[in-house]
């Protein structure tokens, strides 16, 4: 047994934080070759450490620097590595740009950026220039002309971008791809997604208990507080995409053989983030005075070439449980997250829902099929797994990711767009075509296989 998996049972015996610690190792997860893939990463706050975590497990993983301007994070990542028994990164972090001198590091084959949704592109962009093979966690871009950047480096550079989207790899979303592509549901028609997730506690992490409580931000908050809430502040727009739409982009083969064509999003009136100081902090706090732009509630309806429409939601400042909210309708049949559902017809009693249980399992991804023990301690249910091991399986090859920088600007467009769109009272706004015309003859990616 390898020294990481001694490891990893022995703090479990001792009762270790288990926040950061996989409840099962990975260590003999050596990937589809032998090579061993030299991996740094910029920004190990709560999302960055994840990942890290997740590719120490990894027997193909060499981690040889680590970026983070907070003292405390450098530690903790220190302490990870230290603890696995692990040969000590070179670390940076001393100033905003610091990363640029790990990205002139020669022992750093990939990148995996985790930082605040600001750094993103700019991260990207130099790390591509720098020829490192880069993952970039969601959104990718905040504005049209960050997108254009993203795509633009690519092409210039050759390196390879990857969007880190982890939703794309959740065991049902997965089953659901599976029974689209084998044709299930039929042609394709509507979908609906969306970010629904109560992040008042989020935007409000006074970093005083483990997760939130108070009502300040900006450089009195912790973690995506320190960063999150201003968007929220400033921007009336879908600032998190991503994680709704991913899936469904590849369900519909965005970017290849069809895309995003059109969009148009309304925003409710943002009554929620002002309502939780007030019942947090009092009506006389300061931060009680503060007028969010951003609707709490808002809608985008997007249409696509082969003539589908999605629905995208964000909704993260009101009460509410989670949800991404899932709906995939084709002419046969479609699935619903929220209510466990699924009907077919033909298959399932007429105008009778199915449980979505035994659907799922009969069409259980290979991917998931293969590796979902392993998958299980890995963050997320599972699905951290499987973002990480594409990344790390594409970019040991230099080859083109399963979600590649097309998706990226496409995908993240949403937020400059939605915007745009609410500023003009819903008027449509047109999607760039982010593949110069090439959408028309890129192939689906191979989602049916049992490697990555
Ligand atoms: N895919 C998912 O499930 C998921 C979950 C959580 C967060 N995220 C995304 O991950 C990213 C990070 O979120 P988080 O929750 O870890 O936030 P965080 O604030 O906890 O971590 C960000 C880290 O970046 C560091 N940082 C900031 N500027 C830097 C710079 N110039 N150089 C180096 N380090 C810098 C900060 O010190 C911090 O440790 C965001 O884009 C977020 O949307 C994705």
């Amino acid at each position: 047994m390898s020294s990481r998996r001694n490891f990893v049972k022995q703090t479990a015996l001792a009762g270790a934080s288990l926040s950061i610690l996989p409840n099962l190792s990975f260590g003999s997860m050596k990937g589809t070759s032998n090579k061993k893939l030299k991996l740094a990463f910029i920004g190990i706050g709560q999302r960055g450490i994840m990942h890290l975590n997740n590719a120490i497990n990894r027997e193909d993983v060499e981690v040889t620097a680590i970026c983070d301007v907070d003292p405390e994070r450098i530690n903790i990542g220190l302490k990870m590595m230290l603890d696995y028994e692990l040969t000590k990164p070179k670390v940076f972090g001393n100033s905003d740009s610091d990363y640029r001198n790990l990205l002139e590091l020669k022992d750093v084959d990939a990148v995996i950026i985790s930082t605040p949704w600001l750094w993103h592109t700019k991260m990207a962009v130099d790390s591509m220039k720098a020829g490192k093979y880069t993952g970039l966690e969601v959104s990718a871009a905040n504005t049209m002309e960050e997108c254009w950047d993203l795509v633009n480096t690519h092409e210039e550079t050759g390196s390879h971008l990857m969007i880190l989207e982890n939703v794309n790899y959740r065991r049902d979303v997965l089953a659901v791809l599976n029974m689209v592509k084998q044709n299930v549901f039929g042609e394709l028609v509507h979908f609906r997604c969306g970010y629904q997730h109560d992040l008042r506690v989020v935007k409000f992490n006074n970093g005083k208990q483990p997760y939130g409580g108070g009502v300040e931000f900006g450089d009195k908050g912790y973690s995506e507080a320190k960063w999150r809430t201003q968007h929220s502040l400033l921007r009336n727009a879908d600032v998190y995409p991503t994680h709704g739409v991913g899936p469904i982009a590849t369900m519909c083969d965005i970017n290849r053989g069809n895309r995003f064509m059109s969009l148009t999003s309304h925003a409710t009136k943002g009554i929620g983030l002002n309502n939780y100081i007030v019942e947090q902090g009092g009506k006389d706090h300061p931060n009680a005075k503060l007028k969010f732009k951003q609707g709490d509630v808002i809608t985008s309806t997007i249409e696509t070439s082969n003539g589908e429409t999605i629905i995208v939601t964000h909704d993260c400042n009101l009460p509410r449980p989670y949800s991404l909210g899932f709906r995939v309708q084709g002419a046969n049949g479609l699935w619903e997250v929220d209510g466990n559902r699924i009907y077919i017809e033909g298959k399932s009693k007429p105008h009778q829902w199915d449980e979505s249980d035994e659907w799922l399992k009969k069409y259980d991804h290979p991917l998931w099929q293969k590796y979902g023990e392993l998958a299980t301690g890995a963050g997320h249910g599972g699905m951290d797994f499987f973002v990480l091991n594409a990344f790390v399986e594409s970019a040991k090859d230099n080859i083109a990711p399963p979600l590649d920088v097309y998706d990226a600007a496409a995908w993240s467009s949403i937020t400059p767009l939605s915007e745009a769109s609410i500023e003009n009272n819903g008027e449509p706004q047109d999607f760039p075509d982010f593949t110069r015309g090439n959408w028309v003859k890129r192939q689906p990616y191979n989602w049916m296989k049992d490697s990555y």
